[in-house]
This record gives structure tokens, C-alpha cells and sequence, in this order.
């Protein structure tokens, strides 16, 4: 296994899952509510996905020493960092959510992303799930920014951990962002803590994921019986936001993009979102 370089072909088979991958989760946004069941999110998005013509890359997903992934996404409440699977428990207000889709496209490419919700409203959630919420998301767009060719995973790695330790909050080591395209989970690894001028070189055609949890208290995780959900160990509230990218010749292209897509952070120039 290693890198894979997209051609042409490749990036225009990745801006469609991904894009797709994207809108999943708009159509999902209006129905994530009080008193709505992760369990009934994910039927909405498996008959969307179907409707689509994509099909979900989680259901069934089984990695070596793991049981097969019953959803076809993720739903990650409140003390639960990623992989949560869904079930019968309604949201309540002041939750916060993470919903993780991963489509596959009939021609084989992968689009990855997820997105924080807060359950109720803003008003609803407290001011630390709210500021949770929002430094994850930056923190994840302080490491898109620096994607371009020449730079390494590591400049990617360090801009992400000193904006979230920088806001008082702690970065989970565990689980990582990953080369992305005919396969769910590839070469490279992309940590979100790290030392500058470390690690693999970015070149134009690599496309991959970023996607860090943070937590509100220590960084440290626990996995739960079932085999898939990964919970804070202190039970401290936990956040992640994802997008898949592709490195360009000038920089990058956030290919995760859609109509519904949340508006990156000021500090991100408007130029650089946007296929060149
Ligand atoms: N979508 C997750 C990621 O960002 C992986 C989920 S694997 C599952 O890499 F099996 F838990 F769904
Ligand atoms: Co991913
Ligand atoms: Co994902």
C-alpha cells in the first residue's frame, strides 16, 4: 500500500463523491431535532444515499479485529468521539452531535465528511459545547489552509493542535484523517498534532481527509463493548468536524463542498475554497 496520485479522471470521480458525500448531509441538517433517534437519521440517509446512487462505505465495514459497522454513517453524541454507532435514544436539547457519511460512487471513489450539530439550537447547548463546536472547526480549517504542495503532514498536524491546545482543549492521538479515493482508508496517515517540517511531503494529486476530535477535557479515550465506540475516558464532551481535500498545484481544493456546507471561518480567503 501507498500514496495514490489522482489524474484528471481520478479528481473528477473524487468532486463527485465527495460532493455527494456533502449533500447527505444537508438533506439530513432539517431533520436532526429534539426527540429524533440517530437510529431513524440513518434510515433517512440510507434511502437518500440510495436515491443518489451511492451507496454507504460504513454498513458492513469490517477492518481486521473489528466486528462489521452496523450504520451507514456515524452518530457521535456528546461524550462519545467518534465511530458511535445509531440507536434508539432520542437527541435531547443541548446535545452535540457529529455525523460522519462516507459514500462510494458507482464508478468506486470515496467522499468522507462530517459535521457537528447542536441539538435545539446554539441557545440550547452550553457555552463550552458551543466553543467546543466552533475551535474544532476551526481548528480543522487552521489545517486545511496549509495544504499545498512542499509543505509536509506534520505543518498540518501542528497548526491543528496549537489552535485547539492553544483554546484550552486537547487533541485525541488515537485516530487520525487518511488518504482517500478507490479505497475508504489510505496511505497517508494525516495526524492532527505533529511537529512543522515532519513527515510525508504533499504533492499535487494526493487527496485525503482531515478530521480532528478535540476534547473539552483530557485527551485521553476509551473503547465501548461493542466494539466500535470510541468515548472520552474522563466523559468530557468531544467534537470533530471533517472535510476530504485535494492537493492542487497552488494549494487546495476542499472537494466536501455543497450548498449546505457551513461557511468557513474569516480567516480563510475566499479565493482559496474554490476550484481555481
Ligand atoms: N468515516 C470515518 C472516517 O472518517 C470512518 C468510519 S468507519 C465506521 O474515517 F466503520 F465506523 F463507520
Ligand atoms: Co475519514
Ligand atoms: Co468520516
Amino acid at each position: 500500500m501507498s500514496i495514490t496520485y489522482k489524474d484528471d479522471a481520478g479528481i473528477e470521480g473524487m468532486r463527485l463523491a465527495c460532493r455527494l458525500a456533502s449533500e447527505v448531509l444537508d438533506y439530513l441538517t432539517p431533520l436532526i431535532q429534539p426527540g429524533v433517534t440517530t437510529l431513524e437519521i440513518d434510515r433517512l440517509a440510507a434511502v437518500y444515499m440510495q436515491e443518489q446512487g451511492t451507496v454507504s462505505a460504513t454498513i458492513g465495514y469490517q477492518p481486521s479485529g473489528y466486528p462489521p459497522y452496523p450504520g451507514h454513517l456515524c452518530t457521535s453524541v456528546n461524550q462519545v468521539v467518534c465511530h458511535g454507532i445509531p440507536n434508539e435514544k432520542p437527541l435531547k436539547k443541548g446535545d452535540i452531535l457529529n455525523v460522519d457519511v462516507t459514500v462510494i460512487t458507482p464508478d468506486g471513489w470515496y467522499g468522507d465528511n462530517s459535521r457537528m450539530y447542536m441539538i435545539g439550537g446554539e441557545a440550547a447547548c452550553s457555552v463550552q459545547a458551543r466553543r467546543l463546536c466552533q475551535v474544532t472547526y476551526e481548528a480543522m480549517w487552521k489545517g486545511i489552509v496549509m495544504v499545498r504542495p512542499g509543505i509536509r503532514l506534520g505543518d498540518i498536524g501542528h497548526a491543528i493542535q496549537t489552535y485547539a491546545e492553544g483554546n484550552g482543549f486537547t487533541v485525541v492521538r488515537e485516530f487520525c484523517g487518511h488518504g482517500i479515493g478507490q479505497k475508504f482508508h489510505e496511505e497517508p496517515q494525516v495526524l492532527h498534532y505533529g511537529r512543522p517540517g515532519t513527515l510525508e511531503e504533499l504533492k499535487p494529486g494526493m487527496t485525503f481527509t482531515i478530521e480532528p476530535m478535540i476534547n473539552a477535557g483530557k485527551r485521553d479515550i476509551k473503547e465501548m463493548g461493542d466494539g466500535w465506540t470510541i468515548v472520552t475516558k474522563d466523559r468530557s464532551l468531544s467534537a470533530q468536524w471533517e472535510h476530504t481535500v485535494l492537493v492542487t498545484p497552488t494549494g487546495y481544493e476542499v472537494l466536501t463542498l455543497s450548498a449546505g456546507s457551513p461557511t468557513p471561518p474569516a480567516f480563510v480567503t475566499a479565493s482559496a475554497t474554490v476550484p481555481a
